[in-house]
């Protein structure tokens, strides 16, 4: 159980959980994305949906599986055009002003992302009952580079000169994806959720006032008003998990002025630095370089076990970095979970 981690700090080792280790690294799943017809298809088919989730638990026993979607499915379910365009990511028809952001349907979204939270019942209902179930959202930050910009980009240009033009329809759009998303990660948990995790994966080129107004502040509300209902409905312990990706010397003022449990981090951040700047009753999560997990060999069996040895001591949950990349050999990931099991 993962959740172990946000109330232990003496654990004999962590338990451990990959970014994306349901994909495209695993034969099993190709066959099944083939059989779903689109990506969407698949997020969208609660059975597939399960099949997928549970492959890398039976065949890695990792410690908690992480719901099989997108973040994508949200703006989708508002009504936008999204698709995901082999080779070259997501694709969508991007809001350009007003009249667009007020043909987003918020009366029918829970009725059109329903497939997503009949899959978390019926994964829950598959998954054994010491692994813990991860549901999860894209923070409205990072929602919004792909809803404004249309695309994935290295820079978030077009989100963030939206930002400094139209500031008024900034914040319009903050309010309503906070409030969204506070409800879509509420009925996630209500459907057997027990950890929540929030993908802030472009928060990380942003000028302090920025960060604070797109990342922090929405991100605190939608918190906020997700622990209140969840608090509500008996299931204060559901645990939320953030992660403001690249946010750098900025992880520690996220985790001061955002309620959360636990915080992940990337690659790029130092472990000494991270262990001793955050709170230690915030559970910390992370950050073997995917790359290292690529390559193998007698490095990667060192890098674990430092990463083991400088968060002991500390709750903490073993991960990568960033999400899996498909050339990853399986035989690696075994190894770093008999390594980490072993210690
Ligand atoms: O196993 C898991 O981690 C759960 C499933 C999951 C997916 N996407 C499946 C997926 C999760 C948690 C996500 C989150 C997600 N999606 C993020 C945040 C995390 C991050 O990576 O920074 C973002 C930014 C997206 C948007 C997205 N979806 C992109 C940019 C892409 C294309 C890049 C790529 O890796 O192909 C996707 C597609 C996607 N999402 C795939 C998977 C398994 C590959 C699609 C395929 O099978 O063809």
């Amino acid at each position: 159980m993962i959740r172990d981690a946000f109330n232990n700090n003496s654990l004999s080792h962590p338990p451990i959980w990959f970014m994306r280790q349901a994909g495209r690294y695993l034969p099993e799943y190709l066959k099944v994305r083939e059989h779903a017809g689109s990506f969407l298809d698949l997020c969208y088919n609660p059975e597939f949906a399960t099949i997928v989730t549970m492959q890398p638990i039976d065949k890695f026993d990792f410690d908690a599986a992480i719901l099989f979607s997108d973040i994508l499915v949200v703006p989708d379910a508002l009504g936008m055009q999204v698709s995901f365009v082999k080779g070259e990511g997501p694709k969508l028809v991007p809001l350009t002003g007003l009249k667009d952001i007020e043909a987003l349907n918020l009366t029918d979204f829970h009725q059109q992302i329903d497939k997503v939270y009949q899959a978390v019942a019926s994964i829950r209902k598959a998954l054994p009952n010491d692994k813990d179930l991860i549901g999860f959202c894209g923070a409205p930050w990072t929602l919004l580079t792909y809803m404004l910009g249309g695309v994935g980009s290295v820079d978030q240009k077009i989100a963030r000169l939206f930002s400094y033009n139209e500031p008024e329809l900034m914040d319009r759009l903050l309010d309503l994806l906070s409030n969204v998303l506070a409800d879509y990660l509420f009925m996630q948990a209500k459907n057997g959720a027990q950890v929540l995790k929030i993908f802030d994966s472009w928060a990380g080129n942003l000028a302090d006032d920025e960060f604070d107004r797109l990342v922090v502040q929405p991100t605190h509300y939608l918190v906020k008003k997700l622990k209140a209902k969840l608090k509500a409905e008996g299931l204060d312990e559901v645990k939320i998990l953030a992660f403001p990706r690249g946010a750098g010397e900025k992880y520690p003022y996220y985790a001061k002025n955002v309620d959360i449990d636990g915080l992940a981090f990337d690659t790029s951040v130092g472990l000494e630095w991270i262990r001793d700047h955050i709170d230690a009753d915030i559970c910390l999560q992370g950050n073997l370089d995917p790359l290292l997990l690529v390559a193998g060999g007698e490095r990667l069996d060192t890098r674990v076990n430092h990463i083991c040895d400088v968060m002991a001591g500390r709750k903490f949950i073993f991960n990568l970095g960033h999400g899996i990349i498909p050339e990853t050999p399986q035989a690696h990931v075994h190894q770093v979970i008999q390594t980490i099991r072993n210690r």
